[in-house]
């Protein structure tokens, strides 16, 4: 079999093969070519001005890694920090933990790291109740809140998180389908906060496909974190990630056409329609919410009702 050339140089030996535009690199212009895709998304969405002082969500996988390692890349002037939040999930934290420090102590980032154990609850005690089959919709409202709160408090005015095409386009999905259009509005590349009690939010690889953050993480010869949480098994997530595979490969296209058409035909639309959400602030905390107390408020009472413990401006104590 001839060997496959790089599509931009060709060299012999492109190992790089993006399967939805076909083209095959070598490891030198794979690279090129994901921090320019990169450049282009930031730019094109006014990242840069509403991320001057980004904290960048940090969980060593390959999407979160590659955005701080693009970013840093691409726009080596920009002050960049990570934030890594300890769940608490036993071997998987730690392990997580290991690469993020060695991915920030490589590239010379400072890390934050905010341990949920602190604050007196993890992640596999708060998978009770209605939580106990679903433990990732209260990990994924937790990450939020801490994200938010820990930004804003260290004076940053943006969140950057490694959410990419594949993940939008997943969520999306399932949004559509059940027609929860109000949450579907808030599914952009930047989402902006009031600089007060919400920062912005920023989704620098919401072009990116899986294949090419994964790509990008080898070609520059990063660890990441390969291992699954252990908590995520048999998630609809994981399966509705394979349907969208399945109809990609009878649809070539599919997730880039319907991740387009989602920003540019449905979203003005939907912004006209459906308008702001009415926030308040949380009755425990102060922080911004649709209700009298915020989920992440929420849920931590129940953890701490469960023991025995009181709730203390929004601190949780006893126990
Ligand atoms: P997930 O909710 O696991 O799909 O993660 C979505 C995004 O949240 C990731 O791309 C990261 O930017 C961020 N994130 C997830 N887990 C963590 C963590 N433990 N610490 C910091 N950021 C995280
Ligand atoms: Fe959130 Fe596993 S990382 S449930
Ligand atoms: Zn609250």
């Amino acid at each position: 079999m001839p060997a496959i050339r790089c599509a931009r140089c060709g060299a012999e030996g492109a190992r790089y093969h993006v399967s939805f535009a076909r083209v095959s690199f070598c490891d030198k212009c794979y690279i090129r070519y994901y921090e320019r895709k990169l450049r282009s998304t930031v730019l094109k969405y006014g990242m840069l001005k509403v991320m001057r002082r980004p904290l960048v969500a940090l969980s060593g996988g390959k999407d979160s890694t590659s955005a701080l390692v693009g970013l840093k890349s691409v726009f080596p002037d920009l002050e960049v920090t990570a934030l890594y939040i300890d769940l608490g999930i036993p071997g998987y934290s730690e392990e997580s933990e290991r690469v993020v420090r060695k991915v920030t102590e490589e590239l010379g980032v400072e890390l934050v790291v905010h341990r949920l154990r602190d604050e007196g609850r993890t992640v596999p005690e708060l998978a009770v109740g209605r939580f106990r089959r679903k433990p990732c919709a209260i990990c994924g409202t937790v990450k939020r809140y801490v994200m938010n709160r820990v930004a804003l408090e260290r004076g940053h005015d943006s969140v950057v998180t490694g959410h990419n095409l594949d993940d939008t386009v997943e969520v999306l999905f399932e949004l559509y389908r059940r027609g929860q259009l109000e949450e579907a509005v808030r599914l952009r590349p930047v989402l902006l906060g009031d600089g007060v009690k919400l920062a912005n939010r920023v989704k620098p690889l919401f072009e990116m496909t899986d294949e090419e953050d994964l790509y990008y993480v080898d070609a520059k010869g990063i660890e990441v974190v390969e291992s699954w949480c252990p908590l995520v098994r048999g998630a609809k997530t994981v399966s509705r990630k394979v349907l969208i595979h399945e109809i990609e490969a009878k649809i070539p296209g599919f997730r880039h056409t319907f991740l387009k058409a989602h920003v540019k035909r449905y979203l003005p639309v939907l912004e006209k329609v459906l308008g702001q959400p009415v926030l308040r602030e949380c009755a425990v905390c102060g922080y911004p919410t649709t209700s009298e107390v915020c989920s992440y408020c929420r849920a931590m009472r129940k953890v701490v009702l469960q023991r025995g413990g009181e709730v203390a401006g929004g601190k949780a104590t006893g126990g």
